[in-house]
């Protein structure tokens, strides 16, 4: 069975990055499984699919035309109908429409096939909500990254300046909690680390730290 690393956690707990670096050092594929939820939410704001309307999102998601391709300069271009889409999926509405459209459990389940298919030799990292607790329930390693909320809500200021967005603080920090409650308290699937996963808190870890230990427990049990 092709190995897989599952990284869950709340919005700005640095997953993403991590999980990223991870894929390149081990040379393993990437699931970034919200981009699927933010492509769904975008693709029912333009078919004017009411995000209320669960069969209506779900045949959505089931249709999704998106495809995946490497970029020049490393990591990945999101192509929805043939049209790049990756900076309208960071914004924070986008991020708050996806929130809404993965409490629906018909959307759910209509992306659970797409995430396992991206499970293929030589490996995979997996980052999202639910990798370990539903989608690859059989993962070998389970990691759940998570940091204090005023650190999340730091490090996605930081990101968003450097991409030249202008933020507030304050309302980052309001966008993430709600965002944090409305992920945790739905009923399928919730924010929640599996049981048998390792919880890294990295409030007062860099990159590199968190990057090290995982590769350390990936050794450790043999995946790499
Ligand atoms: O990781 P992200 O911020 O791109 O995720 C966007 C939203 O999608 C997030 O608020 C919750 C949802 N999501 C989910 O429910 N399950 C996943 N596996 C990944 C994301």
């Amino acid at each position: 069975m092709t190995p897989v690393i599952t990284l869950d956690g709340p919005g700005g707990s640095g997953k993403g990055t991590i999980a990223r670096l991870l894929a390149e050092r081990l040379g393993w594929h990437l699931l970034d499984s919200g981009a699927l939820y933010r492509l769904t939410a975008l693709a029912a704001r333009r078919a004017g699919v009411d995000l209320d309307d669960a069969r209506a999102v779900a045949e959505v998601a089931r249709n999704l035309p998106v495809r995946f391709e490497p970029a020049k300069g490393g990591g990945t271009r999101i192509l929805l109908d043939g049209e790049e889409v990756g900076a309208e999926l960071r914004t924070e509405a986008c991020g708050a429409d996806a929130s809404r459209v993965a409490a629906l459990p018909e959307v759910r389940e209509a992306l659970l096939e797409r995430q396992r298919a991206f499970r293929r030799p030589p490996g995979l990292v997996a980052d999202g909500r639910d990798m370990g607790t539903v989608v690859f329930p059989d993962a070998p390693l389970k990691v759940y990254l998570t940091a204090s909320l005023e650190e999340r809500a730091r490090r996605r200021y930081n990101q968003l300046k450097e991409q030249g967005v202008s933020a507030n603080i304050h309302s980052l920090l309001q966008e993430l909690a709600d965002r944090d409650e409305r992920d945790a308290k739905r009923e399928v699937a919730p924010l929640r680390p599996a049981e048998d996963a390792v919880v890294l808190d990295s409030t007062e870890l860099g990159i590199d730290e968190v990057l090290q230990r995982i590769l350390d427990l990936a050794r450790e049990r043999n995946l790499a």
